[in-house]
């Protein structure tokens, strides 16, 4: 299943992101720009960045949504364009945390340069993000946009909180993820119907899709952190378990075993775990099902995301949403 390149509505990225082209290419153009600056460390972190840039998706739901539901602004552009910027900086900041040395295909800031660098540079962009966030004069957006930063602040924290808790519960391991990752995918889809006025119902159904496509999404990381291929993902796989990072194939897979199978996985779960301990508990958590789980579970968010969607006026708009929601799960990379 992890093996798809199209999802299930048969587009591929490409494809999906048509209808949105104009924004996006709008969204890249304005990326460029206000990343320009007189400091050459600046510049070239900044070159280094936009190189690799990702794949988009918050922008590409937010422009989506907005355009099939009417609540399309041009306004959004910066908004898009600001919530980008948090989510660069947090990853900045995310690659010290957990001492990624590759992201998207290459060196990560803090391999190519330093932490210190990594950190101030997030720093800047986090500060360039509230500059454009401020311009938009929507004290609701403003206020909504910080509360969601701080979820992922927050989600961050929870998370380097359990790190090594081979007893964390799957409710648990969801209210972070939610944090640290659906947070800014909920405010992406959210802000059209902010800046259009729309009642608190409607605002809560689109915060609501969000929150789901962004927990498939990251459900789906965890799992690709198991499944998936280096060069297909652009960053290198089995890094959770050894950094004692909890996630559901683990979790699942922990919880069907007898107390005595569970005390003997425990004790290969040791950091830095030795490559034959780590190739027992990849085999343990594959037969206990804990993939196969996984990817149920992710399914189950996006099926509520697809269901939101399907109400929509069928438009081109509507179905590539549609086929964005399905690539939160079905990915591979
Ligand atoms: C990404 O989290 C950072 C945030 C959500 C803030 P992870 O550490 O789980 O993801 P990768 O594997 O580095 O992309
Ligand atoms: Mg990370
Ligand atoms: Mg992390």
């Amino acid at each position: 299943m992890a093996q798809m390149t199209m999802n299930m509505t048969g587009m591929d990225m490409q494809t999906l992101f048509r209808p949105i082209r104009p924004d996006l290419e709008a969204f890249d153009r304005r990326m460029t720009q206000c990343l320009r600056s007189d400091s050459t460390l600046i510049s070239a972190v900044a070159r280094h960045i936009l190189a690799s840039r990702g794949k988009r998706l918050r922008p590409a739901l937010m422009f989506l949504l907005a355009r099939s539901s009417g609540r399309y602004s041009r306004l959004l552009l910066d908004v898009a364009q600001a919530i980008e910027l948090i989510h660069t900086a947090t990853l900045l900041h995310d690659d010290v945390v957990d001492e990624s040395d590759f992201r998207r295909g290459q060196d990560t800031v803090n391999a190519r340069w330093t932490n210190l660098v990594s950190v101030l540079m997030g720093d800047f962009l986090f500060t360039r993000a509230f500059r454009v966030l401020v311009e938009t004069d929507s004290p609701d957006l403003i206020k909504a946009i910080s509360a969601a930063t701080q979820r992922v602040s927050y989600g961050e924290l929870r998370q380097i909180e359990e790190v090594g808790n081979y007893n964390l519960s799957e409710a648990e391991y969801i209210r972070i993820i939610s944090d640290k990752t659906a947070s800014l995918f909920s405010i992406s889809c959210e802000s059209g119907a902010i800046l259009k006025k729309a009642p608190p119902t409607v605002r809560k159904r689109f915060r609501d899709l969000g929150e789901n496509v962004g927990i498939a999404f990251q459900i789906a990381d965890d799992l690709l952190d198991y499944v998936g291929k280096s060069d297909t993902i652009g960053k290198p796989p089995g890094a959770d378990l050894q950094q004692g990072k909890v996630t559901i194939p683990l979790i699942y897979a922990l919880s069907r075993v007898s107390r005595k199978t569970r005390a003997e996985m425990m004790r290969l779960l040791v950091r830095p775990i030795p490559k034959s301990a780590a190739n027992r508990i990849l085999a343990f958590v594959f037969e206990q099902g804990g993939i196969e789980y996984g990817y149920r579970t992710a399914r189950g968010y996006a099926d509520r995301a697809a269901a939101v969607v399907a109400s929509f006026p069928r438009n081109k708009y509507s179905l590539a949403l549609q086929g964005l929601v399905e690539f939160s799960v079905a990915r591979n990379k």
